[in-house]
C-alpha cells in the first residue's frame, strides 16, 4: 500500500492525511475482494524498515492501527472476515497490539475472506525467524538436518497454512519488492499501477484482476497445447 505520503503531498496535505485516506482504500479493497470471493488479501501495512520514519508519523500509524482494529470489528463480523496478522510484535504499541489480538480472536472462526495484515513485517526477518526455529528443532534432536526441505521452511514461516499469493499489486509506480513475502511470491504475478494507495479503488482492483486473468502461468513448465 504505497504512496500515502505522495498522495497527501499532491493535495497539499500533511502525510498523515494520506495514511488516513489509505484506510478508506483498505475498506474498499477488503469489501470488494470479499464480494468477489477471493480467498485471501494480504496488505503490507508496516514494514520492518518503516521504523526509520519520524516518531510523530510512527505514533500516528500506531493510533490508526488501533482505531482500525476497534472501528472495523462490526464490519469484520458482518462480512465474515478472518483477520490474521504477520510480522514481529516487538515495537508495536501495546494498546494497538491488544486491539489487534482482540480482533484476530473475534474473527478466528469466520469463514470468508482472510484479511492478512503484514505489520512490522520483513521478508528477510521472517526467513531468519524460520531458520532459527528449524535450527532449534535440529539441535533438540526433533528434526534431522537432511530432512529439511521446502515444506519444512513453509511450515515455519508466519504464513503457515496460507496460500502463496497469486497476484502482487504494487501502487505508486514502484517496481520493487521491498522485502515483502520474499519466499511466498516466487511465482506471483506482479501488477503495477502509478496510482497512489489512497486512490486505489474498485475500478483499479478490477483492472488488476482482469490483467492477471489474461496471464499465462506456467510455473516454469511449458504451455499446454
Ligand atoms: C505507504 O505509504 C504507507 C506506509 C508505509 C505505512 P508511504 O507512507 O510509504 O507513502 P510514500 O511512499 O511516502 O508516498
Ligand atoms: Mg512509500
Amino acid at each position: 500500500m504505497d504512496g500515502n505520503g505522495r498522495w497527501a503531498q499532491q493535495q497539499g496535505l500533511p502525510r498523515i492525511e494520506g495514511h488516513r485516506r489509505g484506510v478508506q482504500s483498505v475498506r474498499r479493497a477488503t469489501e470488494e475482494c470479499s464480494r468477489l470471493g477471493i480467498e485471501q488479501l494480504t496488505l503490507y501495512c508496516l514494514s520492518s524498515e518503516n521504523w526509520k520514519r519520524p516518531p510523530q508519523e510512527l505514533d500516528f500509524l500506531m493510533h490508526l492501527l488501533e482505531q482500525y482494529m476497534i472501528e472495523e470489528r462490526a464490519t469484520i463480523v458482518r462480512q465474515n472476515l478472518q483477520v490474521a496478522v504477520i510480522g514481529r510484535r516487538s515495537g508495536i504499541a501495546p494498546d494497538a497490539l491488544a486491539e489487534m489480538d482482540r480482533t484476530v480472536e473475534l474473527s478466528r472462526t469466520n469463514t470468508g475472506l482472510r484479511l492478512c495484515l503484514a505489520i512490522n513485517y520483513g521478508g528477510r526477518a521472517e526467513i531468519a525467524d524460520a531458520v532459527r526455529q528449524i535450527a532449534g528443532e535440529v539441535q533438540a534432536g526433533r528434526l534431522a538436518a537432511d530432512q529439511i526441505d521446502e515444506n519444512t521452511i513453509d511450515k515455519h514461516l508466519y504464513t503457515v497454512g496460507m496460500p502463496d499469493p497469486d497476484l502482487l499489486i504494487r501502487t505508486a509506480g514502484e517496481r520493487r519488492i521491498s522485502n515483502f513475502l520474499l519466499w511466498q511470491i516466487s511465482y506471483a504475478e506482479i501488477w503495477v499501477t502509478e496510482q497512489c494507495w489512497p486512490d486505489f479503488d474498485e475500478r483499479l482492483l478490477h483492472e488488476a484482476l482482469r490483467d492477471y486473468a489474461a496471464r499465462k502461468r506456467r510455473f516454469g513448465g511449458l504451455p499446454r497445447c
